[in-house]
């Protein structure tokens, strides 16, 4: 690809539950539809056509244009993080593990924070429900246009079964990843596999969207059943072998700090 070409081409991110958004799009409109048709009968049909009508706007047009405009929000807005991840801004030079990374969305804006020979591994089963166009392929073009393509390398690999050694990170990052899990036992497992890969006092950072905040059930309403209130995700860390540290509320979005204690030593 010529230089030119490179610099003016984009990182493509892809649209969360892309399928979703046009499918909820789709039966919404023919909720409006039911409506327009009840203006022209009347008595029970006329009834009954109007309120069929109202519920399928409120179940799938709501999420469907809410999750539209997420994704129009998130494509248009450069987030910063650094604020967040202070593990990295006090140490530049970690080696970290992106659980769940995607199309590399939060990962190569964790990538770009690092210097001094701090590399960044990502790792995801690539679902296309979870991202459209979400696949290996991807993330390691994005990861070049972003410019952070020496410092990052990315696999495929489950939260569940990671495929590296005991020890190896000094951070791991996992955002929005966990909901997905939906084998028994599955996020405690993906849990006690941030705690095997990290290194005694590393830091993992896991965020979850909250069900019960106000941002979630404008984008998503009644689908926010889908995701677990906060209370769920401190309970399940603090039943985990981690170490809760903090928990910052970004707009719904819940961002858990945790910690692996280094261990000290029997006297
Ligand atoms: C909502 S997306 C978030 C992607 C990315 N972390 C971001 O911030 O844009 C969830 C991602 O988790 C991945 N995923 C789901 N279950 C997983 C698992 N068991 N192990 C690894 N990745 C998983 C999906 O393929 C998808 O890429």
């Amino acid at each position: 690809m010529s230089n030119i070409k490179k610099k003016l081409e984009k990182p493509q991110y892809g649209w969360y539950v892309k399928n979703l958004v046009f499918g909820f799009t789709f039966v919404g409109l023919i909720g409006i539809a039911l409506i327009i048709i009840s203006l022209y009968r009347i008595g029970v049909w006329q009834v009954i056509l109007f309120l069929g009508g109202i519920i399928l706007i409120i179940i799938f047009l709501w999420p469907g244009i809410g999750l539209a405009m997420m994704n129009i929000i998130l494509d248009s807005k450069d987030e910063d993080i650094t604020e967040s991840f202070t593990a990295i801004n006090e140490n530049q030079n970690s080696k970290i593990l992106d659980i769940g990374c995607g199309t590399g969305r939060t990962s190569l804006k964790v990538a770009k924070m690092l210097k001094n020979g701090g590399y960044l591994y990502g790792i995801d089963i690539y679902s296309k429900m979870a991202i459209s166009g979400n696949d290996l392929e991807t993330v390691q073009h994005n990861a070049e246009l972003e410019g952070v393509a020496e410092k990052t390398s990315f696999k495929f690999g489950s939260a569940t079964e990671i495929p590296f050694d005991d020890e190896s990170f000094d951070i791991v990052n996992v955002s929005s990843v966990l909901h997905e899990i939906h084998e028994k036992g599955g996020q405690m497992k993906a849990l006690n596999e941030i705690y095997r890969v990290l290194k005694p006092g590393g830091t993992a950072y896991i965020g979850e969207w909250n069900r019960y905040s106000f941002p979630l059930i404008l984008y998503s309403g009644v689908f926010c059943i889908v995701f677990k209130p906060k209370q769920y995700w401190k309970k399940i860390l603090e039943k985990s072998k981690l170490k809760l540290k903090e928990m910052e509320n970004q707009g719904g979005y819940i961002l858990f700090t945790v910690q692996k204690y280094k261990v000290s030593p029997v006297l």
